[in-house]
């Protein structure tokens, strides 16, 4: 190999390469750790799970691109991790927002009619749906989907699959990023709890499997279907590699 390509699958290269072309999300990061633990609003967005050797700071979104602090364009396949479906500043999402906040005001911690006409057209347009919970994050959503299904079923086991992310409630920030050392064997692995402070006590509510091991599934269902009061996934797996289902 020349000494280019080894340069090109160095991690330590890539890092060099990253801090030349970034020096301006450099400085932001270094601002944004003084005051934000680990310097990302969320822990999925942190060296730790990957973002290494800093993420990159964006600065704008326009339609289907987004433009970081560097002056970069990207293509945004995150889209604010969905909300952004129709792209960032549609006209008219933007004129809807700023004339709610106009009109009715921002916040208020009480029922208004808005969210019942909200409420109504996602049940109107999505098959299946018959009420909506609004929540702020996808770990609130997860941790109210949680509890809903421990509550209707009265069971307690919630399965999962190692390297898929739901956020960072106690109830699923396990096994995100395991070392194969902890977790144990890849048939029956360990809950591993994803950071400190998790309690450990927790694991016994879990039931966790390596994604598209069908047999492991199978078995895991046959003998403790009965205690199972949730199955969670990603459609596909992301946090870990990109890798789809198996097809079955
Ligand atoms: C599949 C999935 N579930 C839950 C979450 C948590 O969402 P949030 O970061 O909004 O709390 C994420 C965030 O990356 C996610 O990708």
């Amino acid at each position: 190999m020349s000494s280019e390509a080894d340069e090109m699958e160095s991690p330590v290269g890539f890092n060099d390469r990253y801090t030349e072309h970034n020096p301006v999300s450099a400085k932001l990061f270094e601002r944004a750790s003084r005051v934000i633990p680990a310097g990302a609003g969320s822990s999925a967005r942190t060296v730790g799970f990957g973002w290494s050797p800093y993420p990159p700071f964006i600065a704008e979104g326009q339609g289907s691109r987004i433009r970081d602090v560097d002056g970069h364009e990207y293509i945004d396949y995150l889209l604010g991790l969905g909300p952004m479906i129709l792209g960032h500043r549609h006209p008219v999402v933007t004129a809807a927002v700023a004339s709610a906040v106009q009109e009715y005001g921002t916040c208020f911690g009480l029922p208004y009619e808005l969210e019942i006409r909200a409420a109504e057209q996602v049940v109107e347009a999505v098959p299946g749906i018959e009420q909506v919970r609004f929540t702020n994050s996808g770990s609130e959503a997860v941790g109210t989907a949680v509890r809903l299904a421990r509550a209707t079923t009265g069971r307690k086991l919630l399965v999962r699959f190692e390297g898929h992310y739901h956020g960072w409630q106690d109830v699923v920030y396990w096994s995100n990023h395991v070392d194969p050392a902890e977790a144990g064997p890849a048939r029956h692995p360990r809950p591993v709890p994803s950071g400190p402070g998790v309690p450990t006590e927790l694991a016994e509510t879990l039931a966790v499997l390596s994604w598209n091991d069908a047999e492991g599934f199978a078995t895991l269902m046959a003998e403790r279907g009965e205690q199972v009061a949730a199955v969670i996934t990603e459609p596909a797996m992301f946090p870990t590699s990109p890798s789809a289902p198996a097809e079955r």
